[in-house]
């Protein structure tokens, strides 16, 4: 539910005008799903769904604030109640030799919109019509860098506002990502390449650091903002975020593009939110060849469990724009469930990458720029299977939240693994997951719930049943590579799932529950 109940009157100062908003805190994330639109690709404000968009060119598309509003449905029937859209401010305005800025991460201006997404009216008119359905508006924002078509010796820095001196920049060096423990190489020097050069701001220093703070209060409050995305967190210095989400006043969830685990989670020392790059690859691999390695998995989810400051404020993903298309890799459709189901019911925030629920799979590459196709050739079809899945996924979750209110205290417990399955445990639901493929021959699979007695199961894409013994032990058939999603029947009463009726029940006591909770936050 949208918090309607803190009114923040925001005197924005200078600004001769009178804002109110309600603020969302990191905990009013917690149990929220995410939607991550890439602005230019997902609708377009004349809603025709024949327009080229061949990823290949790098163009703009057309997509727009408008469009989205207009297809808000397709993302809320889907069971989302937050959207992460792409950077809104200005860009870099020209034809470069990887194309036009369509993505949003070659800022020049902050002061001004990307006219290509629309106007300040129809992103606060986006913004408004969110949070009548009481949904959250994320935005993506970057600190890290402008962009600039040249290379750095080229870079005129009078065109950026409102860092428009050289000496708000760091000189030029190329960041070696093969050395994360040299902070001035991944703080100071430069992501990206010469052809666009990404000048990197001094974000130590207090009149850059100063004006980021004035700047995100203010697009914040313009735009009544629920939260940040972040870009390019581990290349910004640590101290920078503390002041800047003061200012902000929302959640924030950053972006560390490692697969350190550990390196990741330390990110949760400076900004609320981490994405599980940790996790993400580990579970890329796993699922996606019939050979992954489950054990590699299993340890990355105790790691992440071990080292993130607050799993419930991480964000689990399986797709974005930086990386490939899970379909691109494999078009297995039973491998595609299970990695968005475990996706969907991990610790912390879900999101699902816009075109993952149509099982796109990046045609005629599998990453940037071919991972991010328009979303209007799927006629936003909402019978899509993967669509489907996430429905139902995104329902059972929401329903564990009103269950269960120890469920975000909760932390995935990996209760059986082998060369090709892989059980968790969540509070009482339990998740069988396989890699074998829609292929996969059947077995059953004997696994320990570790505590959960004599209780009747609800596998809940099949709606079979069936009951642990008294020590806890379940048989779960398993088969042509299909996930296996189970929940307590008699608390699944209010979801709507599998036959279970759909009316709010009554609360449950804390009292009434006996299970034994070894693995409590
Ligand atoms: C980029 O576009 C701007 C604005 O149109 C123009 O002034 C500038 O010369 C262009 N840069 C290059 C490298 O073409
Ligand atoms: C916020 O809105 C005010 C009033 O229109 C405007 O002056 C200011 O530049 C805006 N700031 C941002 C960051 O959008
Ligand atoms: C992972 O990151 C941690 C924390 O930064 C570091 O101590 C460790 O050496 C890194 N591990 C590897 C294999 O690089």
């Amino acid at each position: 539910m949208y918090s309607k109940n803190i009114l923040l009157i925001v005197a924005t100062l200078g600004l001769g005008l009178c804002h109110t908003a309600a603020a969302a805190s990191s905990s009013d994330w917690r149990t929220r799903s995410i939607y991550q639109v890439l602005t230019d690709r997902f609708a377009r404000t004349d809603g025709s769904t024949s327009a080229t968009c061949n990823t290949g060119d790098r163009l703009y598309c057309g997509g727009s604030y408008v469009g989205i509003q207009n297809h808000l449905d397709y993302i809320q029937d889907a069971g989302f109640d937050a959207i992460w859209i792409s950077p809104v401010t200005a860009q870099l305005p020209n034809d470069t030799a990887y194309g036009y800025a369509y993505h949003g991460y070659w800022q020049q201006n902050l002061y001004e919109l990307n006219s290509n997404f629309g106007t300040a009216e129809e992103l606060q008119a986006l913004s408004t019509a969110l949070h009548d359905r009481g949904m959250y508006l994320m935005v993506d924002v970057v600190v890290n860098h402008n962009g600039w078509d040249g290379s750095p010796s080229s870079v005129n820095y009078a065109d950026f506002y409102p860092f428009n001196k050289a000496s708000q920049y760091h000189p030029y060096c190329g960041i070696n990502y093969d050395n994360t423990v040299d902070s001035a190489n991944i703080e100071d020097c430069w992501v990206g390449d010469t052809t666009v050069s990404l000048p990197d701001l001094r974000t130590e220093d207090s009149d850059v650091a100063t004006g980021y703070q004035t700047w995100i209060k203010q697009l914040v409050a313009n735009y009544s903002i629920d939260g940040l995305r972040l870009d390019t967190v581990m290349e910004v210095d640590t101290a920078f975020w503390a002041d800047f989400e003061t200012a902000a006043g929302v959640y924030m969830i950053g972006e560390v593009d490692e697969p350190n685990g550990t390196y990741v989670c330390s990110f949760q020392n400076y900004v609320p939110g981490v994405l599980n790059y940790g996790t993400y690859f580990p579970l890329f691999a796993a699922f996606s060849s019939t050979s992954g390695d489950m054990d590699a998995l299993v340890d990355m989810i105790n790691t992440v469990k071990y080292f993130c400051k607050d799993t419930s404020l991480i964000g689990s993903f399986s797709e974005n724009h930086d990386q490939p298309r899970f379909a691109s890799v494999t078009g297995d459709m039973a491998a595609a469930t299970n990695i968005i189901s475990y996706t969907m019911l991990a610790d912390g925030i879900p999101i699902i990458y816009e075109g993952q629920e149509q099982h796109y799979n990046a045609l005629g590459g599998s990453s940037d720029p071919y991972n991010r196709e328009a979303i209007w050739f799927s006629d936003y079809s909402q019978s899509a299977p993967l669509y489907v899945l996430v429905k139902t996924l995104n329902t059972l979750r929401k329903h564990i939240f009103s269950d269960d209110s120890s469920y975000l205290n909760y932390q995935s417990w990996p209760i059986y693994s082998d060369t090709t399955t892989i059980a968790v445990r969540k509070g009482y639901q339990i998740s069988v997951l396989s890699n074998k493929g829609s292929n996969g021959a059947s077995y059953t699979q004997s696994i320990n719930t570790k505590g959960i007695t004599n209780t009747e199961f609800t596998e809940i894409l099949s709606c079979a049943t069936l009951s642990s013994d008294s020590n806890g032990n379940i048989v779960v058939p398993m088969g042509q590579g299909q996930a296996r999603l189970y929940y307590p029947t008699s608390r699944l009463s209010g979801s709507g799932l599998c036959g279970a009726s759909s009316k709010a029940k009554m609360a449950r006591s804390p009292s009434a529950r006996s299970v034994a909770r070894p693995f409590y936050a």
